[in-house]
């Protein structure tokens, strides 16, 4: 999504603009353009050189210079960038632009900008806390700049508390959410479901599957960058979370069942990436199991069978919602997915085998044939967050 997308990054003289040499980075990694202006304070504590090798962009420091890219670097800059990201953000900047105030090539750049801005405040925390830094932040937001609210943790003065520049891989995402780009999903609300289930079978022990949440976590990104309102209901996994999707944590089927229907009703779009457990322990031991206890072994755990949350969702699907299931086979990958398709009641079912190396659990990539009632597409190989996107092209057109 932020393929050719022309990203501008500002820096200004906070400790951590050492951290976005590592966005910049990423930024590249992604696809992005990347042009980087900085303060002079920032050129302290960093070399402009590490950024022009990063973007393959000569930086920007100094409104008179006369040998960048085009004479006019602020303008152009502004005029060329689809979102500007000011990272970290001192309260020195902040106040700056708050009151309009120009008097270096990242603050003019920053008048002339007229596409999405963000900025990444970083300080220590009695100067983010000050009120004057806070009634200029209350003002840049009033501006239209969305600001991303610092963490908290240990800061480089040696203190501890909020100031801590959010980290750059979380940046990303925050930039993912507000490039532009088709917001085709704009006003749908959608739910995903994601990862496994864990069926108790004592205070120690569960049933699960090999579930990593990939599939559902990047289908809730590529439905919230495309503008609609997301939930997220996942089961345990190891995956932070896309910002800006609610998220609601699960660990049973049933515990999901109750999620999911609670909220179905309210949805456009349901897609069901979860991999639900079909049985859990029929008994729930509230003390650990022993083995030998009573002079017998536990060598068979009765099972009974949870609900299928899918069937239950086509069952009482309401007029205008779409459903999408997955099925997940080792053989008759298709002819099992179209019965499922059928049987649930389903507008659509996303197919992969777990005989290909290229999909399952756990792959960064997939491999995925999409069945609709009126017919069949066959995906190549691509990662999950691709194969989503895919999916929503299937249900938005
Ligand atoms: N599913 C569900 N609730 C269940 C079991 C499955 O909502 N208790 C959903 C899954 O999230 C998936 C779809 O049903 O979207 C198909 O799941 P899968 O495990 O492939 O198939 P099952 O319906 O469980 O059938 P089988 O075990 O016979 O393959």
């Amino acid at each position: 999504m932020l393929q050719g997308k022309h990203i501008l990054l500002g820096v200004s003289g906070g400790i951590a603009a050492y951290k976005t040499a590592t966005l910049a980075s990423a930024l590249v990694k992604a696809g992005a353009e990347v042009r980087t202006v900085m303060t002079e304070n920032a050129t302290k504590l960093i070399s402009p050189v590490v950024f022009d090798n990063l973007t393959g962009n000569k930086t920007s420091t100094d409104v008179f210079d006369r040998t960048y890219r085009e004479k006019v670097s602020h303008i152009a800059n502004a005029a060329w960038a689809d979102l500007l990201i000011i990272a970290p953000a001192t309260a020195n900047v902040i106040a700056k632009l708050s009151h309009g105030i120009a008097d270096d090539m990242l603050t003019t750049t920053t008048l002339a900008c007229t596409c999405k801005k963000l900025i990444a405040p970083a300080m220590n925390t009695h100067m983010y806390e000050n009120p004057v830094t806070q009634d200029n932040i209350e003002m840049l937001k009033k501006y239209g700049f969305e600001v991303i609210e610092p963490d908290s943790g240990f800061l480089a003065c040696g203190t501890s508390g909020k100031g801590r520049m959010v980290e750059p891989e979380d940046l990303l995402e925050v930039i993912k959410h507000f490039v532009p780009c088709k917001k085709d999903l704009a006003g749908k609300r959608v739910l995903v479901t994601a990862g496994p289930t864990r069926e108790a079978l004592d205070p120690v022990r569960f049933l699960t599957n090999h579930s990593s949440g990939k599939m559902g976590y990047a289908l809730a990104q590529a439905a919230d960058v495309r503008g609609a309102q997301v939930t997220l209901v996942t089961g345990k996994t190891n995956l932070t979370p896309p910002p800006f999707v609610k998220v609601i944590e699960v660990e049973s089927a049933a515990e999901m069942f109750d999620a999911v229907t609670s909220h179905a009703a309210e949805c456009d779009i349901i897609i069901k990436a979860a991999a639900v457990a079909d049985y859990r322990p029929a008994n729930v031991s509230s003390e650990k199991i022993k083995k030998g206890a009573d002079g017998s072994d536990m060598t068979a755990i009765p099972l009974e069978r949870t609900k299928d949350i899918l069937a239950y969702l086509g069952e009482h699907k309401k007029e205008g919602q779409i459903l999408v299931g997955f099925a997940m086979e080792t053989e008759n990958l298709i002819e099992n997915a179209k019965q499922k398709l059928e049987k649930k009641n389903l507008d659509m079912i996303c197919a992969n085998s777990l005989r290909n190396p290229d999909a399952g659990f756990d792959t960064a990539t997939n491999v995925l044939t999409l069945l609709k009632k009126d017919g069949a597409k066959e995906l190549p190989v691509m990662t999950k967050r691709e194969a989503a996107d895919k999916i929503l092209d299937e249900i938005c057109y």
